[in-house]
Order: C-alpha cells, then sequence, then structure tokens
C-alpha cells in the first residue's frame, strides 16, 4: 500500500474502531520512510486535529471554517503527503455534504472558466490523488456500518481504495480456547469484506497493550498482513 499511496489518504470509519490508531501508524511509517515530508504532514495534521475538534464542539457556523481548512489540507496534499484521521462517520459524511455543495457552486458560478478549476471535490474523486480507507471491526455491526459508508461514499462518486479490519482477534493467532473461539466468529466477516466488500484489505491484530508511541505504531504496520 504504501507504494502506490498519493498524497492524499483518508481515513474513515464508525466510532472507536480504530481510525486514529491506524491513520498514525500509517503516518508514522510514512514519516520513518521520508522524514521531511511527514513532518510538514505532521504539522498541517495537528492543526487540522484541533479545527475537526472545534467543529464537532461548535454550532454550524464553525464548518465554514473547518471545511476551509480542509480544503486547504487537500491542495496541499497536492505537493506532500497528508494522512487525514476524522471523527466518525457522520462528521466524514457532513464534511463531503460541505464539499459537494461548493463544488456545485464553484461550477455554477464559474461558467467557461468551469473547465480549468479543481475543487476539493475533484480531488477527492481522483483516485490518483486520493485514497479513502474504511476502518471497521470484524464484527457484524462494524463491518454492515462500514458497508454503508462505503456507498454513501461510491454515492458521492468516491472509490474507496480499501478497508482495514482493525483489532482482529483471528490474526493474533491465539490458541486460548475462549479467545479462539471468539476469533472463529470473525471469520464470515473478514470473508465478506474479502470477497464482495473491498477492493482490498488489510487485517491488523488486536495487541494486548494500546498501540501508543512510534515504535508501536509502526509495529502495527509490520504486524498487518495485506491482502489484494
Ligand atoms: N489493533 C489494536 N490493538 C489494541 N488496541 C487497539 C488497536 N487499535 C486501536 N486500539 C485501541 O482502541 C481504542 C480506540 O482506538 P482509536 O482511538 O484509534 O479509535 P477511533 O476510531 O479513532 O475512535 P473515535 O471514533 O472515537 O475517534 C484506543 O484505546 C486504541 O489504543
Ligand atoms: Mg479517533
Amino acid at each position: 500500500m504504501f507504494n502506490d499511496l498519493p498524497g492524499f489518504v483518508f481515513f474513515t470509519g464508525k466510532g472507536g474502531v480504530g481510525k486514529t490508531t491506524i491513520a498514525a501508524a500509517v503516518a508514522a511509517e510514512l514519516a520513518a520512510r521520508d522524514h521531511i515530508l511527514a513532518t510538514k504532514g505532521a504539522r498541517l495534521d495537528a492543526q487540522g486535529r484541533a479545527m475537526l475538534e472545534e467543529d464537532l464542539r461548535s454550532p454550524c457556523t464553525e464548518e465554514i471554517a473547518v471545511f476551509q481548512a480542509f480544503s486547504r489540507v487537500i491542495r496541499e496534499a497536492g505537493r506532500k503527503f497528508v494522512v487525514m484521521d476524522t471523527a466518525p462517520t457522520g462528521h466524514t459524511l457532513l464534511l463531503l455534504d460541505a464539499t459537494g455543495s461548493y463544488h456545485r457552486d464553484v461550477l455554477r458560478h464559474a461558467g467557461e472558466a468551469s473547465s480549468r478549476m479543481t475543487t476539493p471535490m475533484m480531488r477527492l474523486q481522483d483516485a490518483d490523488k486520493t485514497k479513502v480507507l474504511i476502518v471497521t471491526l470484524a464484527e457484524t455491526t462494524p463491518v454492515l456500518e462500514a458497508s454503508r459508508l462505503h456507498d454513501d461514499l461510491r454515492r458521492a462518486g468516491i472509490e474507496p481504495y480499501g478497508w482495514v479490519v482493525n483489532a482482529s482477534l483471528a490474526a493474533t493467532g491465539t490458541t486460548h480456547p475462549l479467545l479462539a473461539a471468539r476469533a472463529a466468529t470473525e471469520a464470515p466477516e473478514i470473508a465478506a469484506v474479502r470477497d464482495t466488500l473491498a477492493a482490498r484489505h488489510a487485517v491488523v491484530p488486536m495487541l494486548a497493550e494500546d498501540p501508543v508511541g512510534t515504535d508501536r505504531l509502526r509495529a502495527l504496520v509490520g504486524h498487518a498482513t495485506e491482502l489484494a
């Protein structure tokens, strides 16, 4: 995945599935591979995160500022890596809504000049510039919600690049009877992701301790089984 990542990598999914962890792990891996690019990315990230946190607390007037920050980040990604973490699903859909309205507005007002313009929406829809990754757990409801999110993104003209199945017990290779029984329940979910839902996916094992800090985050990427 790292070899063909474009500028803008966008992680989305329902609450608590590990979006922030996976986004941080990917950012840490990119940072290790290219220190300079990622340092800039990290700074943008912190700023973006502050804006998004602000957005969650504020009424909708703040959404304009968040959308502007979002657009700027997408633009920056033309020149460098930007890894974006999001708040749970509803927030992603809100951002897409704002991006779509802006896109339609710009085109309506630009007239003939519109053929020379690139809106943030157009960058999101361009698979060479943006890769959207859906993070889920290998459980029935999270997978169902992730597939709805996939459909919503597709309706917005954005084809998700792939799925990350996080915190998988099956991927730990546990032999403990209780854990192994739990792990077996993941099999049909992972099969559905592999066979029908995702263009490509990676399975990340559940760790005994929170993957905090650069070393553990990078180890998480190392443990991931990437499956086409
Ligand atoms: N593979 C894993 N193994 C063990 N713990 C994990 C793993 N992935 C994430 N966690 C832990 O699960 C918790 C939730 O993860 P995280 O905060 O990344 O989820 P999120 O999707 O960003 O949540 P939110 O929707 O609230 O933003 C954290 O405590 C994190 O350390
Ligand atoms: Mg998070």
